[in-house]
């Protein structure tokens, strides 16, 4: 039985939400659901996006599962995720990219998990502005990156390799102009690399990185890198393989971890029982992995790519011919299971 704080989220949120959770369910593996509010449906109950309750029952569960959230625009609060990640101390966010047979996505064989630092680099959240004589002559941004930072998310890579079976770590950085930080970033990399013989280790800058992905998606197996290039070749990678709909996330800290879709909200078609629950289900698949519950796992992913490649049982974004909703799709990816 696993406690897990269960975050339905905003727009299309409670509507994936339930059609994961009925998937995880149908699994076998036992669930106990702390179901708590964030983003939005906080805002208009409690004026904050973020309650200290829904903190605390991640503090109790150290794991999360969670919804879309929209962060209440012009209210001066910060993005609910960023404050989750500083919360947990939550220093890598983890998105595989892997291709389902079925889409219409360019490329069918593209299989990399994209880790990125996501705590320090440029979006440690030191900025100001220089003023002349009371004017705004320039502004600085910081990017922070310490070795013991650097050496975690990296030795993390690494272990996730060996964990998952897989064969290639590329660490990104720019380390010919950046050579303070993204050259310390290298030169770690390196070194734990040496512990790890039977990985391969490679290294690529950043621009030339972006262009071997969208060239020759299939030399990537994980890729390692610093916040800001993490948050950009993520998105990449997943446009790689037909985009938000289906990829997922995991933010993962020493004490706690989260798992979400990458899309957010859909305000535009929420309340239509359209959505695709893929993503979601996929960070369910993730969770179940963390937990351990490998053979869950395997099981529910496969049914996911079984129904995908069909191609009937499908929300419109994947099949436009089909009226088939959210739940519906989630019923055929049961039906799959047994
Ligand atoms: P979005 O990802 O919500 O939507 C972009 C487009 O993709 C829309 O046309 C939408 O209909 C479509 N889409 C997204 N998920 C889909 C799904 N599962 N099935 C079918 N179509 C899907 O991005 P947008 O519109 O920029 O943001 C909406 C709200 O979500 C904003 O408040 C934003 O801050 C928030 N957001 C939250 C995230 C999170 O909680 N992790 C991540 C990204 C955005
Ligand atoms: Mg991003």
């Amino acid at each position: 039985m696993y406690n897990v704080t269960l975050i339905p989220g905003d727009g299309i949120g409670p509507s994936i939400m339930e059609a994961a959770v009925r998937v995880l369910e149908a699994t076998g593996v036992k669930f106990t659901w702390d179901k708590q509010i964030a983003g939005m449906t906080a805002y208009e109950a409690d004026k904050t996006p973020l309650p200290q309750e829904t903190i605390d029952s991640i503090h109790r569960t150290r794991i999360a599962f969670k919804g879309p959230l929209t962060t209440p625009v012009g209210t001066g609060f910060r993005s609910v995720n960023v404050a989750l990640r500083q919360e947990f101390n939550l220093y890598a966010n983890v998105r595989p990219a892997i291709s389902f047979e079925g889409t219409r996505a360019r490329f069918k064989n593209v299989n990399m998990v994209t880790i990125r630092e996501n705590t320090e680099g440029l979006y440690s959240g030191m900025e100001h502005d220089i003023l002349v004589e009371g004017q705004k002559v320039a502004a600085e941004s910081i990017a922070l990156i310490t070795k013991v930072g650097s050496e975690k998310i990296i030795r993390f890579a690494f272990e996730y390799a060996k964990l998952h079976h897989r064969k290639k770590v590329t660490l990104v950085h720019k380390a010919n102009i950046l050579k303070a930080t993204t050259g310390m970033f290298l030169e770690i990399g390196r070194a734990v690399a040496n512990e790890y013989p039977d990985i391969t280790f490679t290294d690529k800058i950043i621009d030339a990185c972006a262009m071997h992905m969208v060239m020759d998606p299939d030399f990537f197996d994980i890729i390692v890198t610093t916040n800001l290039f993490g948050d950009i070749l993520s998105d990449l990678a997943a446009g790689l393989v037909g985009g938000l709909g289906l990829t997922a996330g995991a933010n993962i800290g020493k004490d706690a971890a989260i798992f979400e879709a990458v899309h957010g909200s859909a305000p535009d078609i929420a309340e239509k029982n359209i959505a695709n629950p893929t993503a979601i289900i996929i960070a369910g698949v993730n969770m179940l992995e963390h937990l351990g519950e490998y053979e869950a796992a395997v099981r529910v992913e496969r049914a996911v790519r079984e129904v995908i490649r069909e191609g009937i049982a499908v929300t419109p974004d994947l099949n436009p011919e089909t009226h088939c909703g959210t739940q519906d799709m989630a019923e055929a990816i049961i039906r799959r299971l047994n």
